[in-house]
């Protein structure tokens, strides 16, 4: 555990450590999924590329600023803010983004898989936070869930017939 700060907020040093833990592994799952959404953004190929290209560049914006909040959220509380890429390097539980692919449907099934995984982990954070008695880390994980829920909308239904 990373020094952690006093604070006047009413949570145990407990309930603040393991909070602030789990916000910086998803501020580190963020820097890779916002990574990967960026090669997406950069790389991705085909005729209706311009809508894909503005698609994955707003759904990275929406990434950044959950971190931000996920990252201050874990400050507040008084623990160590974000992680090293090192770390995030280490740690990420998504798979790496597979830079030989262009093709946008492919891409699409790429990023389907990886906000569905993140999307997924985060609800179940939601929970995690409730049983730890941080009703606003809880809010916060359900904003950021609500969000990764409806950016994987936008890219499921590209899948849909
Ligand atoms: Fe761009």
């Amino acid at each position: 555990m990373v020094q952690l700060y006093s604070t006047t907020i009413n949570l145990s040093p407990t309930v603040r450590d393991n909070v602030s833990t789990l916000l910086n592994q998803r501020v580190g799952l963020f820097t890779d999924l916002f990574v990967q959404t960026k090669l997406a953004h950069w790389n991705v190929r085909g005729p209706h590329f311009i809508a894909y290209h503005e698609l994955f560049d707003s759904i990275a914006s929406h990434l950044l600023n959950a971190q931000d909040m996920m990252a201050e959220r874990a400050a507040t509380l008084g623990g160590s803010a974000g992680m090293t890429v090192q770390d995030v390097s280490e740690k990420s539980t998504l798979p790496a983004w597979p830079m030989t692919i262009r093709q946008d449907t492919q891409i699409i099934r790429l990023l389907q898989e990886r906000l569905g995984q993140v999307a997924n982990e985060i609800r179940h954070d939601i929970e995690k936070a409730a049983e730890w008695g941080d009703a606003d880390t809880a809010d916060l994980f359900t904003e950021v869930s609500r969000q990764l829920d409806k950016d994987l909308w936008f890219i499921e239904a590209h899948l849909d017939v």
